[in-house]
């Protein structure tokens, strides 16, 4: 289990000394429960790929703190982290970049089973049987794929291989970071339900880290999301909750604007709830989502409402005014 507490990441600014500094994350409590889907939602630059990086150990944190599996991260020197640290492994966005073009499949998946193997004292020849189990794992054909270079892959082949790779080494954890959205569309539906299946199969957790509402429904329907907004969780709950009755305006905001998984959803009707563009450095006082909230009220300007049950809702929320407002209702995943 991962239990991320407190956890705030801040960057200097990139335009020299006296730019403002960019709050990355801010105070975000999380909990990853073995086995369990999590999702993360939010528009880009919200701070999704630093929380998923952190989680996976390539990047630091400023503060709060890091459990996986009971043990402080913090507490603990690097020669310990990096065990703990290989039960989480992170797929990311660009299969192209991920994998080395000058090696095969053969290779690509064989080093890092090579070094498995003397983990676990397995004789040589488990090598080639496990690799090819992987694969199988991931759909793909050894045959055809283990003498091939990545270039001579489509990039939902790469993307298995990616995913088969990170599985080289028995993670408890996958961390999908915008896993599918750099690969054709007609190819990304078979990666989002192979991450659903090798939960389900392999009892990996799976944290999707997306700025589509409707894949993190498709992958983890029945785990937890959390929406995002300028490095603050400001909603967290059931994802059925939380894509059924939204309570935070920009939860509903984004669900308004829900794109539709073709083949397994219907469009709804069009009732767009307006979100105003993000100004983007601009630090408001009081609710940081105020300037874009087209139900902000003048004591919104106060102070930043803390994550809570306000007005008794069954999700955990950051809005002094919760309510259930009319949204898109997308009709439920059944694929
Ligand atoms: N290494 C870095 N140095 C400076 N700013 C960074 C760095 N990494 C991320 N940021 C900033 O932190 C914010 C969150 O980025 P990121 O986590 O990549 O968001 P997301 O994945 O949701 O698009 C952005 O404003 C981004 O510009
Ligand atoms: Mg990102």
């Amino acid at each position: 289990m991962i239990v991320a507490t407190g956890i705030t990441r801040t960057f200097a600014g990139r335009g020299g000394r006296r730019s403002t500094p960019v709050h990355a994350l801010r105070q975000v409590d999380l909990t990853i429960p073995d086995g369990g889907a999590v999702s993360f939602i939010g528009e880009s630059g919200c701070g999704k790929t630093t929380l998923g990086r952190i989680l996976c150990g390539l990047e630091g944190f400023d503060g709060g703190e890091l459990t996986i599996d009971g043990q402080p991260v913090s507490r603990l020197r690097e020669r310990q982290r990096a065990p703990l640290f290989r039960r989480i492994q992170m797929i990311h966005q660009d299969p192209y970049s991920a994998l080395n073009p000058t090696r095969t499949i053969a290779n690509i998946l064989g080093d890092p089973l090579a070094l498995r193997a003397r983990q676990l004292g397995k004789p040589d020849d488990w090598i080639a049987g496990r690799r090819a189990e992987l694969l199988g794992l991931v759909g793909l054909d050894p045959g055809y794929v283990l003498p091939r270079y990545p270039h001579m892959l489509s990039g939902g082949m790469r993307q298995r291989v990616v995913i088969a790779r990170a599985l080289t080494v028995d993670p408890e954890v996958l961390v999908a970071d915008e896993a599918v959205s750099m690969i054709d569309v007609s190819l990304r539906l078979g990666i989002l339900r192979l991450l659903r299946d090798l939960r389900s199969e392999l009892g990996i957790s799976l944290l999707f880290i997306t700025h589509d509402v409707a894949t993190a429904r498709y992958v983890g329907q029945d785990g937890e999301l959390y929406v995002i907004y300028r490095g603050a969780v400001v909603e967290h709950g059931s994802t059925d909750t939380v894509i059924q009755r939204p309570v935070h305006p920009y939860s509903q905001c984004l669900l308004s604007a829900i794109p539709v998984l073709r083949g397994i959803e219907e469009p709804g009707p069009d009732r767009l709830i307006p979100l105003a563009p993000l100004e983007e450095r601009v630090e408001p006082p009081g609710c940081l989502f105020r300037p874009r909230c087209p139900f902000a009220r003048d004591d919104c300007a106060g102070r930043q409402p803390p994550l809570g049950r306000l007005g008794g809702t069954e999700q955990e929320h950051a809005c002094r005014y919760p309510q259930n407002r009319e949204v898109v209702a997308v009709p439920a995943a059944n694929a």
